[in-house]
């Protein structure tokens, strides 16, 4: 069952129906301002950090579901209802909600009168506007009265929802015409305010919550609005709000716009004040100034709308399958600057206080965007590579607001080192940029240990090379990529975390996903020393490389596919011997990437044992049987129940791995099939199953041994997002952007003629037009540029500013 439509045009998914089987979000902005918005005009807003400039409050697992946010109420004669259905959930004649790139445009009608909510935050702006139009569509005469809602947030997110003593006394409102101002704090250590204004005379207003909706009310009928009259408070403590109450008179055909814009200042300690008490408001003035028309709303929003033409047109697809085109065309792109902006902090099941910028997400989520923004690519490389400790370890976690590693969060994930490299290859790859690699970058934050980025890379290796356990595999530390592999934790403790409790120190667990990913990304530290000269580290790098490949080999390999790990005890994790989870999937997708074992048939085993045990419907699951118990001695994976997270969900994330692994063998139908069963827009028609958006990947789909297969959870922030769009662009279609050019080897089914692609590589635009006269699914027979055959399957950097025209014939 559908609850909307693609608009590929707009670059649109317009839901259709309110009641979508949970809150499909959208998000507002694209630089410091950030909101999420649903379907129904839930969310909140914060400038930059999640957690400690919250500007609107949310109350995660609400009841019902999603209760709070920006919300408009219309009250017409004894009717009263909202543009997007919520709170109010009186019954429209029409609904429609169109989530867009980074906009987000509601449209209800009610008795004739319709009204749209454009929702956006203007480029490098500090504001988000919302502009509501109200139209007549009756015969009739229409007198409406119109209420805005937000509820303010006292600013750090964590202490808002749990320091209730204190903040039931803290909250301040200044009111001044059609503005109301929040400057809870303000007087103290605080140097910002938030407000909320409309763009025309107010009648009225409210900013104490429980006289504007009675204490005991829902959102869904707040006093002032059922009797159409606001009471013009000024709130002291509990809770402040900020509510405009606006008589609106309509002829028939007639409409009117109103513009709120709801904005955040920060000010000089010299410059806060105007008189005494009263704040400084010159900035916010000047703020609201600047979108106080509909003309000049429309311009910036045309102005965000050239932005993302400009970001989405640097890679674009024509494929025979209109679902593949949208997905990497469009929202698979914008999921990527999603998770560029957010990391893991904020969505519908990240409460955005608990998680800063992930160390080794935030890499992995480069791969996404690099090509659309190279130099802030550049410049989140520098911000991850600061948090990095002298020996190579780091932080697992940053806060973006300070920018300085999260101690509270832990350390010693052992894989987070190498995903330095995947980010920085990738970006000079992408761009041709070497010189990232001579910048001073501190360590641990501290300008006076800095080293070059180059050192950093190499650090980064050897923290693998220096952490080997007694197979000569790498020791796993806290955890690798699965950060619920504790094989050092043995936690009996309800009350504390696995991600932080105190490890044992042991030096027997060893990873094979990292030794997977130490061969991939060792390669690739192999490749960029020769790139630029460094022969003898090349070399000796490689020394380490080929002693890891034999260690897979050697101890790695447990018959039919690749082993897990070995625990604290040097028993064997993910083997047939075991009772419960004899194969898991990081190991079988990183080990197949390297290609370990090739020529001895490892690689195709190891993929043929995942399509036979871990594959199914809804995509291919972390491991197999699932854990039915808890095992003290592999933490976390074994306190989730069957099929779900990390215990045999279908860990969306881990996909492509095995996806890339099966290019590597040429079996172009199965990496293909394995990459539409968890693709959104291919998923669109079980949106009553999957639950979540058909627009974005979620981070899991409940996996064949759990209770609701197929049921999808944590939709957005995932490394899902850029490791399918990497792997669908770079190895099934096959345009991989090299050091000396663009590398050309699609591995697609072979039922296909071919494909195009528009590629935008470092400044010449490239036409890529793919045939597959053959029928085959790897293998490229002839590279033709600009009408003349090339050698290779390398098309060399061309001519900025031009357009190339490249013929690849597959055979
Ligand atoms: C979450 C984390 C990521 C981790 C994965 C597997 O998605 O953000 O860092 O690798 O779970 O545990
Ligand atoms: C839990 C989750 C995992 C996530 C981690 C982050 O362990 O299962 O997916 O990465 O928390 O702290």
């Amino acid at each position: 069952m559908k609850y909307g439509y693609f608009d590929d045009a707009n670059r649109e998914y317009v839901i259709t129906n309110p009641q979508t089987p949970y809150p499909w979000i959208n998000y507002l902005g694209n630089d410091d301002f950030f909101s999420l918005t649903s379907n129904t005009g839930g969310g909140y807003t914060f400038y930059k950090d999640a957690k400690f400039r919250r500007l609107t409050r949310y109350r995660y697992n609400n009841v019902p579901v999603d209760n709070g946010g920006k919300y408009f109420y219309i009250k017409d004669g004894d009717t009263v209802w909202s543009p997007g259905w919520k709170p109010v959930k009186t019954p429209l004649d029409s609904y429609e909600c169109r989530h867009g790139m980074s906009y987000s445009k509601i449209k209800g009608a009610k008795n004739g009168v319709e009204a749209e909510v454009l929702q956006f935050i203007p480029l490098g702006f500090w504001g988000e506007v919302l502009k509501i139009q109200l139209k007549n569509n009756g015969t009739e005469a229409k007198k409406l009265k119109l209420f805005s809602f937000i509820e303010w947030c006292l600013w750090n997110a964590e202490d808002d929802n749990a320091n209730f003593q204190r903040n039931f006394s803290t909250g301040e409102v200044e009111i001044e015409n059609s503005v109301i101002y929040h400057k809870t704090e303000f007087k103290e250590r605080r140097n910002h305010y938030a407000f909320y204004s409309v763009n025309a005379p107010i009648q009225g207003y409210d900013t104490d919550r429980e006289t504007f909706l009675g204490l005991y009310n829902d959102f869904d009928r707040p006093d002032a609005v059922m009797e159409g009259k606001p009471r013009n408070t000024h709130a002291h403590g509990w809770s402040p709000i900020a509510s405009h109450y606006i008589e609106v008179e309509l002829q028939p055909g007639e409409a009117k716009d109103f513009v709120f814009m709801l904005g955040y200042v920060e000010v000089t300690p010299e410059d806060k004040w105007e008189s005494k008490s009263i704040i400084n408001k010159r900035p916010a003035k000047a703020m609201i100034a600047k979108f106080d028309t509909t003309e000049k709303v429309m311009a910036a929003y045309n102005e965000l709308r050239a932005y993302w033409d400009n970001l989405l047109g640097k890679i674009s697809i024509k494929s025979n399958d209109e679902r593949l085109d949208r997905m990497v065309n469009i929202w698979n792109q914008y999921q990527c600057m999603v998770t560029f902006n957010m990391s893991r902090s904020a969505s519908f099941f990240e409460s955005g206080i608990g998680r800063g910028m992930g160390f080794r997400d935030s890499n992995q989520d480069l791969i996404g965007f690099v090509h659309q923004i190279p130099a802030r690519a550049r410049e989140r490389i520098f911000d991850i590579a600061s948090t990095q400790f002298e020996d190579g370890s780091c932080y697992h976690q940053y806060q973006p607001l300070t920018k300085k590693g999260n101690a509270a969060i832990g350390g010693d994930f052992n894989d987070d080192p190498l995903w330095l490299i995947l980010s920085t290859t990738e970006y000079i790859k992408e761009t041709g940029d070497f010189s990232l690699l001579d910048e001073m970058v501190p360590f641990d934050n501290d300008e006076t240990k800095a080293k070059t980025h180059f050192e950093h890379l190499k650090i980064s290796f050897y923290f693998t090379v220096n952490n080997l356990g007694p197979h000569g595999l790498p020791l796993i530390g806290r955890a690798d990529w699965n950060d619920c592999l504790n094989l050092n934790c043995f936690s009996s403790d309800p009350n504390e975390s696995f991600q932080t409790t105190g490890n044992k120190k042991g030096r027997t667990a060893e990873s094979l996903m990292i030794a997977g990913l130490f061969v991939v990304y060792g390669r690739e530290f192999i490749k960029l020393c020769k790139q630029i000269g460094k022969h003898d580290e090349a070399a000796e790098a490689q020394k380490h490389v080929d002693a890891m490949v034999e260690a897979v080999k050697a101890h790695g390999w447990d018959g039919e596919w690749y082993l897990r790990a070995y625990d604290y005890f040097g028993r064997k994790v993910g083997s047939n011997e075991n009772e419960e989870s004899k194969i898991f999937i990081e190991s079988q997708g990183w080990c197949t990437m390297a290609e370990i074992g090739k020529e001895e048939g490892m690689v195709k085993k190891s993929l043929d044992s995942v399509k036979e045990r871990l594959d199914c419907k809804y995509g291919i699951v972390l491991n197999n049987p699932a854990f039915t118990k808890y095992y003290i001695e592999y933490g976390e994976i074994s306190t989730y129940p069957a099929g779900y997270k990390e215990n045999a969900g279908i860990f969306c994330h881990n996909n492509p791995w095995i996806m890339i692994g099966e290019t590597m063998i040429g079996r172009g139908d199965q990496a293909y099939e394995y990459y539409t069963k968890i693709a959104p827009a291919f998923l669109e028609e079980i949106s009553d199953l999957h639950k979540v958006e058909p627009y974005v990947y979620c981070q899991m789909i409940a996996g064949k041994d759990a209770f609701k297969p197929g049921e999808g959870k944590n939709s957005w922030l995932s490394g899902t997002a850029a490791w399918n769009f990497y792997t669908i662009v770079q190895y099934i279609l096959g345009v991989k952007p090299d050091y000396n050019g663009l590398s050309i080897n699609p591995c697609i089914p072979a039922e296909w003629d071919g494909f195009e692609m528009t590629r935008e590589f470092r400044g010449a635009q490239y036409k890529i037009a793919v045939k597959n006269p053959d029928h085959v699914s790897k293998g490229v027979k002839q590279v033709i540029v600009n009408g003349a055959p090339i050698e290779g399957n390398v098309v060399p950097m061309l001519e900025a500013g031009k357009t190339h025209n490249v013929e690849v014939i597959m055979g």
